[in-house]
């Protein structure tokens, strides 16, 4: 007979409230934030002080036993919720047995397995072929090099807003904060952004700042970059996220994505979808392309893709992977616990998360929309499945209503300029997100006041 009160996870994950006990951080919470900023990179991006301690679903204890909903998923990434039963089971299993070989050097079953589960499901007509890594950023490296490597030609094109990682190549794509870039330069050279979807505009003289342009075009590609700077005939790839994430989980029309697709085929040139954070279920597709109906020549999967364990994957047409014996490879990219988490989160994500993911992303989306008619600091809210950003005023009213949000026990993270994203486990139940709405509601209310000065720091609710 069963435990008659359930497993720890069960127990964990069943909570549909949050429950704070301390003010935050904890005594405990606080002991490590002190000893951490004496060791840890300064350069760390801490969005505010939680200390996570152990996890089940979309519920999260800190040090100090406070229980908070997570909206975040660390990220993005524990896509099957924090440590579901399979995916550990999937993972203790494969450590008993081989803890790492290099697949770059040697024949790891698993790897392939994982790379014939990612060609299977790849949104692309024909076969594909696939390259692991450890992380996003190494999965968009792997891209930059492919297309340069098969087409010859040197130049490829992001766009203002997007985040594609840190390396140098990804960093160099990336063009959502200077700052990521500032004193890191000369990056790579070649690479050239345009507007995404008509966002990002105003100071190119095209539209306004931030807003959504009805019909964006790509007469910044065609007239700008392709008539003064670089030929297409010499762009290797245009790398987009269907869906824009760190820059603030914006939409794009499905017109815009299929001009560039257009323009891509007249030309030759990669369509490369970065689907670092839109992928594996998370906008209630296996990939957000298959929204737009639409197919990338390479498709770029991370965080999520194996619910927390380091992995990320480049998976192209195989008629591209042209590249010879001995070009592209990693020591660990691929490790075969990370892919055995992967395959038993692609088993969850396949085998209901992906609906999960629709159906309460819709609740969700509907709640914050309601929320918005009658809370005048929400200006936008928009996403696909449990990828939701929320559009406010200001970074200041965004950053207030993070602060208040996590002080009632509601993880979110701020995205863009000023947008909170939601991105929680695609494995949160309706009751967690209708808790999360009501508490969302409350942090808006408080957020505003605070940021407008009419009420102190120090008088913000402590639990
Ligand atoms: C769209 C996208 N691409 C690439 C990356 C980089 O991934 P990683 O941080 O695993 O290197 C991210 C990370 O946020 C991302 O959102």
């Amino acid at each position: 007979m069963g435990d008659p009160n359930g497993s720890d996870y069960e127990r964990l994950a069943g909570h549909t409230e949050p429950l704070i006990s301390t003010g935050l951080p904890g005594p405990r919470g606080s002991a490590i934030i002190e000893a951490d900023a004496k060791v840890t990179s300064p350069s760390l991006p801490r969005a505010y002080s939680f200390v996570p301690d152990r996890g089940a679903g979309a519920v999260i204890k800190d040090v100090d036993d406070n229980v908070f909903l997570d909206f975040n998923a660390g990220i993005a990434v524990c896509s099957t919720g924090h440590a579901h039963p399979a995916v550990v089971a999937a993972i203790k299993e494969q450590a008993d047995k081989l803890l790492h070989y290099s697949a770059s050097d040697f024949y790891l079953p698993i790897y392939a397995e994982m790379c014939a589960r990612l060609a299977a499901i790849a949104p692309m007509d024909g076969p594909a072929r696939a390259f692991l890594t450890n992380s996003g950023t190494e999965a968009v490296e792997a891209a930059i090099k492919l297309a340069r490597h098969h087409t010859g030609r040197q130049y490829i094109l992001s766009f203002f807003g997007s985040f594609h990682g840190r390396s140098y190549g990804s960093i160099s794509l990336t063009a959502s904060k200077a700052n990521y870039r500032a004193d890191f330069g000369p990056l790579l050279p070649g690479v050239l952004h345009a507007p995404y979807a008509g966002r990002f505009d105003s100071f190119l003289g095209l539209g306004r700042l931030g807003g959504e342009v009805a019909e964006p075009d790509l007469d910044y590609i065609n007239d700008v970059i392709f008539k003064r700077l670089a030929k297409p005939h010499e762009v290797a790839a245009v790398v987009v996220e269907p869906v824009l994430g760190e820059g603030g989980y914006v939409v794009p029309p499905r017109s815009w994505l299929l001009q560039l697709r257009n323009l891509c085929d007249a030309h030759g040139i990669l369509f490369v979808a970065d689907e670092v954070q839109s992928g594996i279920g998370r906008t209630g597709s296996m990939w957000a392309m298959e929204h737009f109906d639409l197919e990338p020549d390479i498709i770029l999967a991370g965080k999520g893709i194996a619910s927390g364990m380091p992995l990320g994957a480049m998976v192209a047409r195989a008629d591209l992977m042209t590249w010879p014996l001995g070009t592209h490879g990693s020591t660990y990219g691929g490790n075969p616990v990370s892919c055995a988490a992967g395959l038993a989160t692609l088993d969850l994500v396949a085998g209901g998360l992906i609906t999960n993911a629709g159906v309460v992303g819709e609740f969700l989306m509907d709640g914050l929309k309601d929320l918005a008619q009658h809370e005048p600091a929400i200006q936008e809210v928009r996403g696909l499945g449990l990828m939701i950003g929320i559009e406010l005023p200001s970074p200041q009213v965004a950053d207030a209503i993070e602060i208040a949000a996590f002080k009632r026990g509601l993880l979110v993270l701020r995205a863009g300029d000023s947008t909170i994203r939601m991105a929680p486990p695609l494995i949160i139940n309706r009751g967690q997100a209708a808790s999360g709405l009501r508490l969302f509601e409350d942090a808006c209310a408080e957020g505003v006041a605070v940021s407008a000065g009419l009420l102190s720091e120090q008088s913000m609710i402590r639990a």
